[in-house]
């Protein structure tokens, strides 16, 4: 019999590894020849702990089990799908995971993270093996090509991103991945990082190998111990096989990678910060121009991706560039890792081509909130995305549509609440934590948003109609110069998630109602 465990954080937080330990201590009570491989999680995380069992059907699966409940697991016969409480049925058959289009998660719950016999048997390996036939610039054109934009938040081109680092002259070149994952609701990196390791330690290398780096870093956020230690596990597997180091897969070029931790400040996931960290520095922004394909790391030209987009590279490589813009719409091309948090009823990780409605995604996916009642607002993109009343539920995932309703989809994160949210202590909230995060480099920003929290408790506090539109004037200007006038995203875009609140909540600031969405 083989059992499959999940050693994803979210399984071992709500008690994965006491459930293996359990399964594997009944085992030996009642002498059975138990198989536990522990694997990566399939993101749906209100089953966590998920324990799959073969079968000649494919894997069942059993819901939130607990150590007290082993027992009587191993009391049914569970390789013939045996009948228990706990059973969800055959796992793939789930309609939250039938309906997905897993590209980039498509081993996740399946491989164990630093099996690299798992990662070649499913399919590993095999971009870097079809761009070591390319000429570097045929690597670029793929990428080009397949339409792939940026999935940390920004969406931009990134095949213009390669073009430009890959012509730059230097002699030493960087790729730098960003794991700084800050956003609120964002767990897609994480899971990348702790559950498929080596997509990404090839997705880097591929980009080494265009652009014409040698070195690579991966800069992780120090929450994320797990991932760090599975990242510096697979990296150093990597280079025992080949696959890192002098001659990369025989191939006459030299890659490696450094993992980098961070040290907590949410605005080193801003690239330029994140380079000064890197480079030894406290977190604060440079000035773009020069962007960092050209001056980036220690003044040299310098890849700068998220974890989502380099681990998309193998697959665009191994696959085709065609074959990739088949998913998704208009612009927006490929698959989106989104991640459903907050009051929600079933959160975890969705993969779907671009173009699904926020409204599937919630209730389809999520089934609506945790508490039950009705869903208020969803903020997507993270705490500097818009929030989002249901009346806007119908609108595409794709960036463009939400561009047009005034939201962003930034790196994929869907928090949910429900009618007892007050959006006035929101917006506030959004103030607050700009102030806390702001790196002091540019005024609109270091002192916007400690103004911005004074006159939101106004606002919210006004004790007439008149004091009130007087606050909420003042508030609109300080949105406008903190948008216009920030150097980077944080001081840019904290207005969205104030003015959204406003425009669809007015009256969680005691204004008019009548804007009501
Ligand atoms: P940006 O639009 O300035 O740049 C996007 C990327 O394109 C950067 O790497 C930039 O260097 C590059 N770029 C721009 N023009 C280029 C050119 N002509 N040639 C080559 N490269 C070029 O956006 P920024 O400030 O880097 O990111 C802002 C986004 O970050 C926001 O939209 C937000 O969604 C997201 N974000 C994500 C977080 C997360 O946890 N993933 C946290 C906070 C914000
Ligand atoms: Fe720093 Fe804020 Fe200005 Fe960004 S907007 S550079 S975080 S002060």
């Amino acid at each position: 019999l083989t059992l499959y465990i999940p050693m994803d954080s979210v399984a071992c937080a709500v008690g994965a590894d006491g459930v293996a330990a359990e399964f594997a201590a009944e085992a030996e009570r009642r002498k059975l020849d138990i198989t536990i491989v522990r694997t990566s999680s399939r993101g749906l995380f209100w089953l966590e702990p998920l324990v799959e069992v073969d079968t000649a059907q494919g894997r069942a699966g059993y819901r939130e089990v607990s150590p007290d409940q082993v027992a009587s697991l191993l009391d049914v016969d569970l390789a013939a799908n045996g009948d228990h409480l706990l059973s969800v049925g055959l796992v793939e058959q789930l309609p939250y995971l039938k309906t997905q289009q897993r590209l980039l998660f498509a081993r996740a719950g399946i491989t164990s993270p630093l099996s690299l016999e798992h990662y070649l048997a499913h399919g590993g390996y095999q971009g870097l093996q079809h761009a070591a036939r390319l000429s570097h610039d045929e690597i670029v054109a793929e990428v080009l090509e397949s339409g792939l934009r940026g999935r940390g938040g920004a969406a931009f081109p990134a095949g213009i991103k390669w073009r430009t680092v890959r012509q730059a002259q230097a002699e030493q070149k960087y790729v730098v991945c960003n794991a700084d994952e800050g956003d609120s609701g964002s767990f897609a990196d994480r899971m990348l990082m702790e559950g498929d390791p080596f997509l990404l330690i090839e997705g880097m290398t591929i980009a080494g190998l265009a652009v014409g780096a040698s070195r690579g870093y991966i800069y992780v956020r120090s929450e994320y111990a797990p991932a760090i230690a599975v990242l510096r596990e697979a990296i150093d597997i990597a280079r025992t096989h080949g696959y890192l180091g002098e001659d990369v897969a025989h191939g006459g070029h030299e890659f490696d990678i450094e993992v980098r931790e961070g040290a907590g400040a949410y605005i080193c996931g801003e690239e330029t910060s994140l380079l000064e960290s890197v480079e030894g520095r406290r977190g604060t922004v440079r000035a773009k121009p020069p962007l960092p394909a050209l001056q980036g790391l220690f003044g040299q030209p310098t890849l700068v991706h998220n974890v989502l987009s380099l681990a998309s590279v193998p697959l665009i490589l191994s696959r085709g560039a065609s074959w990739y813009r088949n998913f998704g719409m208009g612009r927006s091309l490929g698959t989106m890792a989104f991640q459903l948090a907050g009051n929600v009823r079933r959160g975890g990780l969705v993969e779907r081509a671009f173009g699904l409605t926020l409204r599937e995604l919630v209730f389809d996916y999520g089934g609506g909130t945790a508490s039950g009642k009705p869903v208020k607002a969803v903020q997507l993109g993270g705490p500097l995305g818009a929030w989002i009343p249901p009346s806007q539920f119908d609108t595409p995932l794709d960036y463009e549509a939400l561009a047009a309703i005034g939201a962003m989809l930034g790196h994929g994160g869907a928090v949910l609440c429900d009618d007892s949210l007050h959006l006035g202590q929101m917006a506030r909230f959004a103030m607050q934590f700009c102030a806390e995060e702001s790196c002091g480099k540019c005024t609109p920003c270091r002192i916007g948003s400690t103004r911005g929290v004074e006159v939101i408790e106004r606002l919210l506090a006004a004790p007439d109609s008149a004091e009130r539109e007087c606050q909420r004037a003042l508030l609109d200007d300080l949105c406008d110069t903190m948008q216009y006038g920030s150097l980077c995203a944080l001081g840019g875009m904290t207005p969205f998630p104030v003015q959204s609140a406003m425009r669809h909540f007015p009256a969680d600031f005691g204004l008019d109602t009548q804007e009501q969405a």
